[in-house]
């Protein structure tokens, strides 16, 4: 088995392939000078179970097209299967026609990923409308999920008695709810209105004991931060000790990072799907068992 790290995931593909016990190969990605992406297996595929690492952000654009291109070269060059792994798998959220004449993006993706690959693993993709993996993708695939490492990262720092969990909508229920049952923290799972991308608005619609404890926010992705920002807000009204935010794919779109800082969160953490300083949760040995 042959494992590529490529351009988004050089660390995170090395420490999959080290995980998995096989050496980090190499794949050249340059440009023309018009932009046009130049791709070249530095190492032979022919025969082998070829396994390409590339998180789709940032540049969802460019990171899809690279694995598109790579993974054709590879089956064009004989590869045995060739897996992809898409620790953050981009386009998952338009996955409807919000208005009329859009693409409903999730479909297009998965079908350009299914021409190009023989499987595809990812971590926890955002699934809302469309419910499982199954529905987009006609190959092999693999859903991980990072609940184990983050109710590890957690429970390494903080105690029940003195510490809740959140999540500031319902769909974070699956990671927010899990983890503090997981861990034996009392939760509560908030309401969110969506009114464009960067405006939502959180209702605490289930209180807790929130007052000189530790709040710990979780939630799949922070983008542009907003449903975050919201949830620390809402959280200081009532006065805890802190609030802290942790999510899977730390996307950090717009100086995020920076603004939910100066809201309040007094740490900011996420897994290493998405190459980031706030990463402090490792999640290749959770990928790595996929292979
Ligand atoms: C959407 O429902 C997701 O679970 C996240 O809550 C959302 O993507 C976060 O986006 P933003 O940071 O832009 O509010």
């Amino acid at each position: 088995m042959l494992v590529f790290p490529m351009t988004n995931s050089k660390a995170l593909g090395a420490k999959i392939a080290e995980a998995a016990g096989c050496k980090a190969m190499s794949i050249e990605s340059e440009r023309f000078p018009d932009g046009e992406l130049h791709l070249r297996f530095m190492d032979e595929v022919n025969g082998r179970d070829v396994v390409l690492v590339q998180s789709m952000h940032p540049n969802p654009n460019d990171a899809l097209l690279e694995m598109v291109l790579a993974g054709m070269t590879a089956k064009e060059l004989g590869a045995r299967n060739v897996t992809g792994i898409a620790p953050y798998l981009a386009y998952m959220r338009q996955d409807k026609r919000f208005h009329a004449g859009e693409c409903v993006s999730n479909r297009v993706v998965a079908h350009m990923l299914s021409q190009s690959v023989d499987r595809i693993v990812t971590v926890d993709p955002h699934l809302h409308r469309v419910r499982s993996l199954a529905e987009l993708f006609h190959i092999g695939h693999r859903k991980v999920s990072a609940n184990n490492a983050i109710a590890d990262y957690i429970s390494l720092r903080f105690s029940a008695h003195d510490s809740v969990i959140a999540g500031p909508d319902i769909e974070s229920s699956q990671w927010a709810r899990s983890i503090a049952e997981k861990i034996g923290f009392g939760s509560a799972i908030f309401l969110k209105e969506r009114f464009g991308s960067r405006h939502v608005k959180i209702r605490v619609t289930e209180e807790l004991e929130w007052k000189g404890r530790n709040a710990v926010i979780i939630d799949d992705i922070i983008s542009s931060g907003h449903t975050m920002i919201e949830a620390v807000k809402e959280i200081r009204k009532r006065k805890p000790k802190a609030v802290h935010c942790i999510c899977v794919h730390g996307i950090f779109a717009e100086g995020a990072y920076e603004k939910l800082k100066k809201a309040g969160a007094k740490s900011i953490v996420s897994t290493n799907s998405i190459a980031h300083r706030s990463n402090a949760i490792d999640i290749s040995g959770t990928i790595a068992k996929e292979l």
